[in-house]
This record gives structure tokens, C-alpha cells and sequence, in this order.
């Protein structure tokens, strides 16, 4: 039986190959023919590639790794390379030298900005302002394209529960609806309606799936998940970036139930490919193909390994490539291999087709056959990037990303008439404000918090207290992260002679991001301390925080007047806070995610199943924890102080009773009671009481930011139809249950005002 197979693939081979000779010169025309359809096209070339060819088609070099040879064997995308003269250099040797001349795909990991760095994407989920990351994929688009890059890799779309992993600064937070609004708008910003315009680029989706969950919080930890959580929590943004049309997607280092993601039939091909109808391609992550396989026991070092799904590279490109996976990063198994494999019929041509198919097909879209090269006049002109637009757009982004945690007595706005010091190690930092994702951003590009405020403040001084560096921890000594008082009386000595201070704390942007988990995630160092001693001064300060994380931040909320959570806010970090912090602009940011009150608390998230035994602190046989009188975070997802004051009231339905495939709209009135002009945010949840499988307290399925003047009330709606009110159950399908459904509306995840409808049967 398997010679049987064996055989049949070799004819099939040997068919294909004397098809390629065969071929007439002419068969080319309709492959650089842009008026036939992209499928027509990638068929026709693929019609005549060699099985060598289609190889290096399915590799995916870094900068670093490519050569000559390769762009001229067809190698089919390079990342991380940034200098136009040597894109266009490979791009030369691949359609010129190359036999079929197919251009290179360049990719990037442009994730909050290329060159004007925007907030992180924790911080502009902040915003629930979706034309936030609308402006950022915007400009990101443009300028990463104009260095001939055509693929970004972005979104990232995972959500998490896992304050401790330092990727979640990366994502939209713990809600997969929040996520999935934030994942389709930046798929459509950077994509446009058509990528192959000069200033758009393909959007690449990752990191499939549920990266977002490793155990213990620990970075490419392994996931165990059922199949309801999956599908409910963490698959609902990637399906929204492919219905915005994203071009390809990245499987994850993680295993799901000790399958790793880029060996994953099930998220791969059954969902992603077939369920969805997803029709671009899958790269795998960064080695992930290679670290499949399983580690040697004490042996030299034979490269990537550990999952051990694998017994070596042949065995890691075939379960790579028939699992799903289109495109191999840096490892190079399915190149090397897929020959061998082929032969012994452990993959099949249909497969490597297939996987062929999709890369040129996003080639052809991409324009990259019409325009495979890049203008490096325009590359390498200074004003093809951060114009004066761009900035302004970052500005204005970031000041919308930050989020009021504590205002007390009014401690904010400040006033610029009086005099500041601003204190703290991040206080005249640029480097840090950038965050984990730089891009090419510089240092040198992004204004401080002192040169901010200063700005806007002649009368301003600085005194660091400490410093945080940006090293990692191996090369750390404690007093890098605030480990030393010793600037603590000079911090004092100014907070005396200033009206009022600025505290810039936080992490270092190292502190954040890939292999960056922290087991403690309260202010690092000494912070504390240093603001124990402003405060007793006794002069009105503000901790304005810069971190790519929840923090536990109890300490802080009891010892601060005003809290402003800022995130890494990019390029115009100073003068965002500023904007903020003088009140020309009134933050109105809401969290994406929990933050609580102590490190056992984790995970913890507003969407959670319930118990048979909700908590309450003031009894015993229940869920919560005995040495923490609370069963809530510090801060709750969705909550966020502005500087007036807003009462979100009148929430009705427009029917009490909704057939299975009807829709229910929900108004609520939203009112500005205060003095000032402010953005709110409207919060619409759902919650199924009784249900085949226990369903969330709640689920955000509606939010939209307002603007509304002092005195003015304005009347929001939002529409539920089945997919707001069904779920996935344990089998994989959607379900949509006749019974109750509760709807609660106000301004955070612990709004109080209810109604309810019924799904009828
Ligand atoms: C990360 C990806 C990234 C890739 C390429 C990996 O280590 O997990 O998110 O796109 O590197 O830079």
C-alpha cells in the first residue's frame, strides 16, 4: 500500500516535471499578464516550477541569512530588512537571475509604527477608539512600503489573562471582541482595499492560536485549553481579520494540548483554511518549524528543538507542512527536506502546490510583479517619514490611549501657571516611551515627559531620583531598575522648591514584549519609595506610569493623589502627557484589561465563567482567596476617569422576545454632567443565565466612544443579533440556545443598568 502511494507520487512528479519542460515561452505571459486574474496567474506559474523552485518558494529567510544564491534559486520572502538599496539589490537578483523571475516578498514587523512609533497596542486599545490604530497602520503602511517592504507582521491579535507575560503589551487585551473590533480595523487600515497600492502593505495576523495563554505566564509555555475557550476567547479576532480580508497569518510557538501551532491541522488548515475560508498563507514563526522537534538529550547543539513532535527535520517539515504551514522562518526543513519527503510520499505535491499557490497569489496581489522595486530616492528622503502629519496623528493617538486611574480632589488637571518637577527615571527618558516594537523608530525622535511639559511650561525642572535601563537581566545589576536611593533626597529637594510633581515610574520598554515575562509585576525597583517620600512633602503629585503591562499597583493607588496609566505612548510621548496632564486634552482611555490588586489574583478578567460558588469575602465556602478581603481587581476592565463627569442612563430594547436569527437594538442615554468637554465610553454587555455550557458574568459585545460637551446628552444604539447571543460549545459548533438573555450597559465592565430579552426556540 505505501509503495503503491509511493509510486503514484513519483508519476506525478515525473508528469509535473515534463509539463515544466514543455511549457511554451508564452505560458509566462499570462503569469506577468495583470489583466488575468491572480489565480489564473499563480496557476500558470506554478505550471512551470520545478519542484526546486517551489521549495525555495515555501522559505523564509532573515536579514541576516540571505545570499545571492538564494535570491536567484527564488527564495520566496526576506524580513527584517530595511535598506532599499539592498532590498532592491536581492529583488534584482531574484527577477532578473531567478528562472521564472518571481520577486521577493519583503516583510517587517512593524507593530505600533515603522518610523513615527505610535502607542503600544495595549495602550491604543485603550482608546476603544478603533480610528486609533487606523491612524497608526495608516502611516505605518506608508512608510514601511516606501522602503519596499510589502508585508507587515501585524496584527497581533492575541488576547490574554496573563499579566505576567510580557507579549500582552503586544495585543488588544483580555476581550476577544474589543480584540477583534482593533484586529479588522488595523487589517483594513494597512491593507486599504487594495494592497498593491504604494502606500499599503499585506497585513499578517499571528500568532495562531491562544500564544496569548502560556502556563504560569511564563513566555512560549505550553496551553492547555478546551475547545469552547479556544473558539470563544481566542480565536474570535483572527476570524475577524480574515472577514477584513487579512492577506496571511503566522502560527505560534505555543501548543495547544501538546500540539504546537505551526504543526496545527486543527487551527491551520480545518479552521483557519477550510472553515473560514481563509485563501492567503501561513509563515511559520521565527525557528518555530525547527523547534518542533525533540532536543537530543546532552548533545552538541544541533540548533532549534524541544516540542518533540518530531524526531528531526524531515519528520518537523512534513508535520508543518501538511498540518498547514505555507512558509518556514529562518529553520529550513521543508526546503531541505521536502524533496526526500516528497519521494518517500510523507507530504504530496497537492500540498506544496497548494502552499505555492497561496504565496504567489499574495505576490501577484501585492503588485510586486509590476513593481518589484522600491524608489530609494524616496526611501532614504527624510520627508517620507514622520512628517509633521504623522506626528500629529501619534499625538493625538496617544493622548487617547491613556487612562485615568485615580483623580482625587481634583489633583488633575494641573496648572500650567505653576510651577513642576518632574521626577522619576522615566521623566526625561526617550527611549523607553517608544516601547517593545520600536520598528525603526529612534530615541532621538521622541520628545520626554520634562521635554513635554516643559513645552507647554517654562517653569519645569527635572530630577531623575533613579534610573531604569533598558538591559537585560543577566547584565542587570539591581540599581539599573530603581534598585538605589541614593538620588532620593535631590528628588525631594525639587518636589519642595516645585508647586506640584510629576512622577514618571514604570518599566523599562525591555521589561516588556518577547521573552520578557516578569514573576513580579508591581513597580520595579525602589519606585515605592520614591513616591513615599513626595508625598511627604506634602506637595500634589501625579504618578503618571509608562509599562507594557497590568501592574499591581495597590501600593501606588493608596499612596497617590492622581494616577495616570500612559502605556508606552511612542514618538510624542512628552507632549501627549502633557496634553493630558494641563487638560488640553481629557483623557477618556479605558482598560483593555484587569489589572489586580495582587499577583495571586491571576488570571483574573471580567469574562469569566461563574462558579457554584461566586465569591464573597465575608463568608467561607466560596471562590475567593482568605488573606484578600476583596473579590475584585484594583482596576476593572472597561474603567477609566475622565475630568467631567458622565451618567450613562435609560438603557431599553426595542423587543422583549427575538426569534433565534432576529436582532435586538438596545439604546441607552449618555450625558456629560460635568464642567468639561470629555469623551465617554458607552460599554454594552451580554450575559446568558442558564445554558447548556456555564457562560461569562458578562461579555462586551457594543462599546462607542462619544465626545459630548458640558450639559449634553446624547442617545447611543447598539444591535445584537445571534452572534452576540450564541457560543461555541465543546464540540467546536455554534450554538444559539433559546432562554433569557440580560444585557447591562454603563461606562465600565461593572455597569449596573439591566434589561432583558428572550430568544425564542
Ligand atoms: C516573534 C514574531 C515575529 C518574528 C519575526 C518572532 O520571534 O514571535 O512575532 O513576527 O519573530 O521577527
Amino acid at each position: 500500500m505505501r509503495f503503491a502511494r509511493r509510486s503514484l507520487l513519483l508519476i506525478a512528479v515525473a508528469i509535473v516535471t515534463i509539463a515544466t519542460l514543455v511549457i511554451p515561452a508564452g505560458g509566462l505571459t499570462t503569469a506577468t499578464d495583470p489583466e488575468s486574474s491572480e489565480s489564473d496567474r499563480a496557476a500558470n506559474l506554478l505550471s512551470q516550477m520545478t519542484l526546486e523552485e517551489k521549495l525555495q518558494q515555501l522559505q523564509l529567510l532573515s536579514d541576516g541569512q540571505i545570499t545571492d544564491a538564494d535570491a536567484k534559486a527564488g527564495v520566496g520572502a526576506v524580513f527584517s530588512l530595511t535598506d532599499a538599496a539592498k532590498i532592491n539589490h536581492f529583488q534584482h537578483v531574484a527577477v532578473d537571475q531567478s528562472r521564472l523571475h518571481i520577486p521577493i516578498l519583503f516583510a517587517y514587523d512593524t507593530i505600533h509604527g515603522y518610523r513615527t512609533i505610535f502607542p503600544v497596542p495595549l495602550g491604543a486599545a485603550s482608546s476603544f477608539d478603533p480610528s486609533v490604530v487606523t491612524a497608526d497602520d495608516t502611516v505605518a503602511a506608508r512608510e514601511t512600503a516606501t522602503v519596499g517592504i510589502k508585508q507587515i507582521y501585524s496584527p497581533m491579535v492575541d488576547v490574554s489573562h496573563e499579566p505576567r507575560w510580557g507579549r500582552i503589551v503586544e495585543g488588544a487585551g483580555e476581550d476577544p471582541y474589543l480584540g477583534s473590533v482593533f484586529a479588522a480595523a488595523r487589517v483594513k487600515a494597512a491593507q486599504g482595499t487594495d494592497y498593491s497600492a504604494a502606500d499599503k502593505v499585506v497585513a499578517s495576523v499571528k500568532h495562531l492560536a491562544a500564544y496569548g495563554q502560556p502556563e504560569g505566564g511564563r513566555e512560549y509555555n505550553t496551553t492547555d485549553m478546551s475547545e469552547q475557550r479556544l473558539r470563544n476567547l481566542y480565536l474570535p479576532p483572527f476570524k475577524a481579520a480574515v472577514d477584513a480580508g487579512v492577506g496571511t497569518a503566522m502560527c505560534s510557538f505555543n501548543a495547544i494540548n501538546g500540539v504546537p501551532g505551526c504543526a496545527n491541522q486543527q487551527t491551520e488548515t480545518d479552521i483557519l483554511k477550510r472553515e473560514w475560508g481563509f485563501g492567503g498563507f501561513i509563515e511559520s514563526d521565527y525557528t518555530a518549524v525547527a523547534e518542533l522537534r525533540a532536543c537530543p538529550p546532552k548533545t552538541p547543539d544541533n540548533g532549534p528543538c524541544g516540542h518533540g513532535v518530531a524526531a528531526d527535520g524531515p519528520d518537523a517539515a512534513q508535520a508543518a507542512l501538511n498540518a498547514g504551514t505555507d512558509s518556514e522562518m529562518v529553520s529550513t526543513n521543508i526546503r531541505d527536506f521536502g524533496k526526500q519527503l516528497l519521494a518517500q510520499g510523507r507530504i504530496s505535491m497537492s500540498r506544496i502546490n497548494d502552499a505555492v499557490r497561496r504565496i504567489l497569489r499574495v505576490k501577484l496581489r501585492a503588485g510586486l510583479f509590476e513593481h518589484p522595486y522600491v524608489d530609494q530616492a524616496k526611501a532614504v528622503d527624510p520627508k517620507s517619514f514622520l512628517t509633521a502629519d504623522d506626528r500629529a496623528a501619534a499625538r493625538s493617538a496617544a493622548g487617547k490611549s491613556m487612562v485615568l486611574l485615580k483623580n482625587d480632589g481634583g489633583t488633575l488637571p494641573l496648572d500650567p501657571s505653576k510651577s513642576v518637577a518632574v521626577i522619576g527615571p522615566l521623566g526625561n527618558d526617550q527611549h523607553d516611551m517608544l516601547g517593545p516594537w520600536w520598528g525603526q523608530g529612534r530615541d532621538a525622535d521622541a520628545v520626554s515627559v520634562f521635554a513635554g511639559i516643559k513645552a507647554q511650561n517654562p517653569k519645569t525642572t527635572f530630577t531623575q531620583g533613579c534610573t531604569i535601563l533598558d538591559k537585560d537581566p543577566p547584565t542587570n545589576t539591581p540599581a539599573d531598575e530603581c534598585g538605589s536611593d541614593a538620588g532620593f533626597q535631590a528628588a525631594v529637594d525639587a518636589a519642595n522648591k516645585a508647586d506640584q510633581v510629576v512622577l514618571a515610574l514604570g518599566e523599562s520598554r525591555g521589561m516588556s514584549g518577547e521573552a520578557a515575562s516578569r514573576v513580579e509585576i508591581d513597580l520595579p525597583g525602589k519606585q515605592q519609595e520614591l513616591i513615599d517620600q513626595i508625598k511627604k512633602t506634602g506637595k500634589p503629585f501625579v504618578v503618571v506610569l509608562f509599562n507594557g503591562r497590568p501592574l499591581t499597583l495597590g501600593n501606588v493607588d493608596a499612596s497617590s493623589p492622581a494616577i495616570l496609566e500612559s502605556w508606552f505612548p511612542g514618538v510624542e510621548a512628552g507632549n501627549a502627557v502633557a496634553d493630558v496632564l494641563f487638560g488640553k486634552v481629557n483623557p477618556g482611555g479605558k482598560l483593555p484589561v484587569s489589572f489586580p490588586r495582587e499577583l495571586g489574583q491571576i488570571p483574573i478578567y471580567y469574562n469569566h465563567e461563574p462558579t457554584g460558588r461566586p465569591c464573597d469575602p465575608t463568608s467561607k465556602y466560596n471562590s475567593r482567596y482568605r488573606d484578600l478581603p476583596s473579590c475584585d481587581p484594583l482596576y476593572a476592565f472597561g474603567f477609566g476617569l475622565s475630568y467631567t463627569k458622565f451618567s450613562v442612563t435609560n438603557l431599553r430594547l426595542n423587543t422583549q422576545s427575538v426569534s433565534k436569527d432576529g436582532k435586538v437594538t438596545a439604546s441607552v442615554d449618555v450625558a456629560n454632567t460635568g464642567s468639561r468637554i470629555g469623551d465617554d465610553v458607552v460599554q454594552l454587555y451580554i450575559h446568558d443565565p442558564v445554558a447548556s455550557i456555564s457562560q461569562p458574568v458578562r461579555r462586551l459585545r457594543g462599546f462607542q466612544r462619544v465626545p459630548l460637551e458640558p450639559g449634553k446628552t446624547q442617545t447611543l444604539s447598539f444591535t445584537l443579533n445571534s452572534s452576540d447571543f450564541g457560543f461555541y460549545d465543546n464540540r467546536g459548533k455554534f450554538v444559539v440556545e433559546p432562554g433569557r438573555i440580560d444585557v447591562y450597559a454603563g461606562d465600565s465592565s461593572n455597569a449596573d443598568l439591566v434589561q432583558s430579552f428572550t430568544v425564542s426556540g
